[in-house]
């Protein structure tokens, strides 16, 4: 029998959800799986749960106001209480690959000054080795020929993403390279040498950013910390 990837992602949603109280500030994630969530929250909000938000991505902005969520500027607050978001690959040991929606520049910074992250996703995103999902790489347009020159001289293979025949830009404006540099076996060291890339504005790992992931599998959940 296939498994109910739908159910799997609310599942982990519902449950991720859970961690939030009164007065906490939230870091609302970017996706499908992250959808289920904000949804949830939604449904807490109406029933009096009383939290200030902070949005990843336009999309989910938009999303998060039309639930009556309150939003709040990321530049007003010292820390985020909890963010919930989604990945596209995750490793037992809480390595992610994200960026698969276009958003990983602001999910990075708000991962970076939340207390706790907890990424939510169904069982497929479970990998034992990072890699097989192209990493995506945000980058400055003007410096995107010179960005994927420097990913080659990595032994990477980059390609600038497109949506309906144009660059697909992102919430800054930005391009998307999705690079192949075939199963990370040294995922940290791939981060630092992708950080010295000039024009390079965020990579989508996620090292060291991570407190808990809840992950749906079939009717429960698992839980990786
Ligand atoms: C967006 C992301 C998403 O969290 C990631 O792509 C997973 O999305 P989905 O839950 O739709 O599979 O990083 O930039």
């Amino acid at each position: 029998m296939s498994k109910d990837l739908k159910k799997e992602k609310m599942l982990a949603a519902k449950e991720a959800v859970k961690f939030i109280d009164d007065n906490m500030i939230i870091g609302l994630g970017t996706g499908s799986t992250a959808f289920y969530a904000i949804m949830e929250i939604g449904e807490r909000v109406k029933n009096g749960l009383k939290i200030k938000a902070i949005p990843t991505s336009n999309e989910t902005r938009e999303l998060a106001k039309s639930l009556n969520i309150e939003l709040i500027d990321i530049n007003k607050v010292d820390s985020i209480d909890i963010t919930i978001d989604g990945a596209d690959e995750f490793t037992s040991d809480l390595l992610l690959i994200k960026g698969g929606g276009g958003a990983l520049f602001r999910e990075k910074i708000v991962a970076s000054v939340t207390k706790k992250q907890i990424i939510i996703a169904d069982s497929s995103k479970k990998v034992a080795t990072l890699g097989k999902f192209k990493l995506p790489i945000e980058v400055i347009p003007f410096a995107s020929y010179y960005v994927l020159r420097q990913i080659e001289s990595i032994n990477g293979k980059g390609k600038i993403r497109m949506a309906a025949d144009k660059e697909f830009l992102t919430d800054q404006g930005n391009y998307i390279i999705d690079a192949d540099f075939g199963l990370l076996k040294d995922p940290k060291s791939l981060a630092t040498a992708l950080t010295q890339i000039e024009g390079l504005v965020a990579h989508g790992l996620f090292i060291g950013l991570t407190d808990m992931i809840i992950m749906g599998n079939e009717d429960s959940v698992m839980i990786f910390d």
